[in-house]
């Protein structure tokens, strides 16, 4: 658990609250946490989901990764460390955005079990839903897609701590949703998040 450094710091209640900010957004924030090895189809999905979302009237963000480390989190690698500082920032980042109105995407491999439950604990205290959605593909599989060619270079010992190679994935025990992305093209694993998220209420008008 990261403790906290800062000493003398208040917490300041502002005048609009959630339920303000969900009449306004005509919805309600949740974060629907997509986690899965890499090229298992995570982004793909995530990105299409946005896209159905937004088509839909709804306001939708994608946090990924990859883009993520471009700028928020460029200062972490792939230790163990630096994925759990990784995932602890990106879970507090989502709860932000949940807690705006926005339905949140994330599209990280979050290979840790313990920094998942972290990231669903810290919704679940600010009473914001979290669905956690496991991509799942064998490594046979991603390693036939590699797309960034990532693979290839950790089997040639180009690339260190690579999950699925020579970095542990820790698969999910009680997803909300499972996706076989061996079975399923991008547009049926949204379609299928979709519903789910029509079953929570999540997609109803809130005014
Ligand atoms: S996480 O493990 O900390 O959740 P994150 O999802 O942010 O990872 O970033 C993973 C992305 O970084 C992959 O999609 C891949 O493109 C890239 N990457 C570069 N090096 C590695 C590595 N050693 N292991 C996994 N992904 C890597």
């Amino acid at each position: 658990m990261t403790t906290q450094k800062a000493t003398n710091v208040t917490w300041h209640e502002g005048h609009v609250d959630r339920a303000d900010r969900n009449k306004l957004l005509g919805q309600s924030g949740a974060t629907i946490w997509f986690t899965g090895l890499p090229s298992s189809g995570k982004s793909t999905i995530a990105f299409t989901l946005e896209h159905a979302l937004v088509e839909r009237g709804h306001l939708a963000y994608v946090l990924d990764g990859d883009n993520i480390r471009h700028g928020l989190n460029k200062n972490l690698g792939f230790s163990p460390e630096d994925r759990n500082e990784n995932i602890r920032r990106l879970g507090e980042v989502a709860k932000l955005f949940a807690d705006a109105g926005v339905l949140v995407c994330t599209s990280f491999i979050s290979p840790y079990r313990q920094d998942r439950d972290r990231a669903r604990q810290i919704h679940a205290d600010a009473g914001l839903p979290f669905i956690e959605v496991f991509v799942k593909a064998s490594v046979e599989l991603c390693e036939t897609r590699d797309p960034k060619g990532l693979y290839k270079k950790a089997r040639a010992g180009e690339l260190k701590e690579f999950t699925g190679v020579s970095a542990p994935y820790e698969e999910p025990l009680n997803p909300e949703l499972v996706l076989d992305s061996g079975e399923l093209s991008p547009q049926q694993a949204t379609e299928i998040v979709l519903l789910y998220l029509a079953t929570k209420g999540l997609l109803a008008a809130k005014g």
